[in-house]
């Protein structure tokens, strides 16, 4: 809809392409936030997913949040973000360990037990999409959990990596609002995403 074009103009006008892998919107997404844009999205996210029973949101720090709260606004439910790293003050933490392609590294996600519920219905927001790890750590969590994934919305996706084909082979559903086929100096090339 409106909000998918609107978010391609702001990455066309306000991002920048670093490589042929790395797009930079530190200017109203994940560093810099755009009220009215995060507004725009979680208003998106929420009427796309509005009738699955979605009963929490949730999203890893720091990318995810500012989409993540505004879908939870949008939706009337709580936002849970899981953290990289385990503050002292978290007595029973679920965890999963994730590998960053980017940074070549392991890390650990956490979330204390008690936030998500064996009944909740969770919806994953996220900033990018690109291999999926960050999200196959959500889906650890919420098994442990025993709490049921209803879908995935994502901000950005780099649709040559294999991050949609993991969502979509596990029969998760999967909403989009841009995605970039390739991009380079000359700019960014869209895919038109199936969902
Ligand atoms: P994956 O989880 O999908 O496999 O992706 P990957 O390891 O490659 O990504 C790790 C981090 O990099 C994530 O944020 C993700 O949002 C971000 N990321 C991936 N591709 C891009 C990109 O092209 N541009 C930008 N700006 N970010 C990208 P993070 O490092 O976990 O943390 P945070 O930045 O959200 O705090
Ligand atoms: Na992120
Ligand atoms: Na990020």
């Amino acid at each position: 809809g409106n909000t998918m074009e609107e978010l391609k103009r702001i990455i066309e006008e306000k991002g920048k392409v670093l490589s042929d892998q790395v797009l930079k919107t530190d200017s109203f997404l994940n560093h810099s936030v755009d009220p009215v844009l995060m507004d725009h999205i979680g208003r998106d996210f929420a009427g796309h997913f509005r009738d699955d029973g979605i009963t929490k949101v949730i999203t890893i720090e720091s990318g995810g949040i500012a989409p993540a709260l505004a879908t939870a606004m949008h939706l009337g439910v709580p936002m849970v973000f899981v953290k990289k790293a385990r503050p002292v003050t978290m007595t029973a933490p679920l965890t999963a360990t994730v590998h960053s392609f980017t940074k070549n590294r392991d890390y650990e996600l956490c979330v204390e037990q008690g936030l998500i519920k064996a009944e909740d219905h969770v919806l994953f927001i996220d900033d990018f999409l690109a291999n999926g790890d960050a999200f196959k750590g959500i889906l650890t969590l919420l098994d442990q959990a025993q709490a049921h994934l209803a879908g995935a919305g994502i901000c950005i996706e780099k649709s040559w990596q294999h991050g949609r084909k993991t969502i979509r082979d596990l029969g998760i559903p999967l909403y989009v609002l841009a995605s970039v086929k390739s991009m380079s100096e000359d700019g960014i090339v869209w895919d038109e995403p199936d969902q």
